[in-house]
């Protein structure tokens, strides 16, 4: 069985001290479901003291980003090294990242190997604009945005990634994708792929997230799909009681 996920994206929200505060208030909370595998990935500047306050509990933590290289004269860029030892997962190919920080889908595949190489578990985020979803473009972008990001990655390797399909017109809008649609996609595009690079055994064991305006009120319309194993959620993921609800959701629906 796949153990459910649900990851909060905090982006560039809480300070140090405001994320240092939640997760105190938060773990208690999280504490009774332990069926479910619980992330949080605060800003960079928030990570090493969110560890440390979550040390002893089972809530982990992820960052929203790095870069490929080990090191070196890249003013600003965080390396795999200086999150290894601090986080067990790392976020990539946010549509954020992509679109501001203009990420291409090599950067990830980049990013991924490296991530990997260091030992933290990546997040792919993979997902279609509204102009590529009223195009009926879903299928081919998403599957090839996988197909990229995984190239040259082992069947070995999948066990240790988690994918999350985030169309970018669900992102923040409130206009969330509906289970039925999300569970298609996880389950028919993106296993699909999984299946044709990896064969089946793989495509089924590897967890993949929906994302996209998760909320208290339709968590369990998508934790109650077989394909979905999980949430990447930013909004909801800031507030102690909807988190909780969230995890809760999962808990329930997944009978963990
Ligand atoms: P949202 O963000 O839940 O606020 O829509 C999701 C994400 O960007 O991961």
């Amino acid at each position: 069985m796949r153990t459910p996920i649900i990851a909060g994206n905090w982006k560039m929200y809480k300070t140090l001290h405001e994320s240092v505060d939640f997760v105190r208030e938060l773990a208690p909370r999280l504490a009774p479901f332990t069926g479910v595998e619980r992330v949080v990935c605060p800003t960079f500047v928030a990570l090493a003291a969110v560890a440390e306050a979550l040390k002893g509990t089972d809530i982990k933590v992820g960052a929203q980003n790095m870069n490929w290289e080990a090191q070196g004269a890249f003013t600003s860029q965080i390396a795999p090294t200086m999150l290894q030892g601090l986080v067990e997962y790392v976020i990539i190919g946010h549509s954020e990242v992509r679109a501001y920080l203009h990420e291409t889908d090599e950067d990830i595949n980049r990013k991924v190997k490296a991530a990997l190489a260091y030992g933290l578990k990546p997040i792919i985020a993979v997902g279609e604009s509204l102009a590529q979803n009223e195009a009926g473009e879903t299928e081919q972008f998403v599957g090839g945005q996988v197909r990229t990001a995984l190239n040259g990655i082992s069947a070995d390797n999948m066990r240790n990634i988690v994918i999350a399909y985030e169309p970018i017109w669900a992102i923040g809008t409130g206009k969330n994708a509906s289970g039925d649609l999300a569970n298609s996609i996880i389950g028919g595009t993106i296993r699909g792929t999984l299946a044709q690079l990896y064969g089946n055994d793989v495509a089924q064991s590897v967890r993949i997230q929906y994302g996209g305006s998760v909320k208290p009120g339709n968590m369990a319309e998508y934790m109650s799909q077989p394909d979905i194993d999980g949430a990447l959620v930013g909004g909801a993921s800031l507030k102690v009681d909807d988190f909780t609800q969230l995890v809760e959701a999962a808990a329930k629906a997944k009978g963990v």
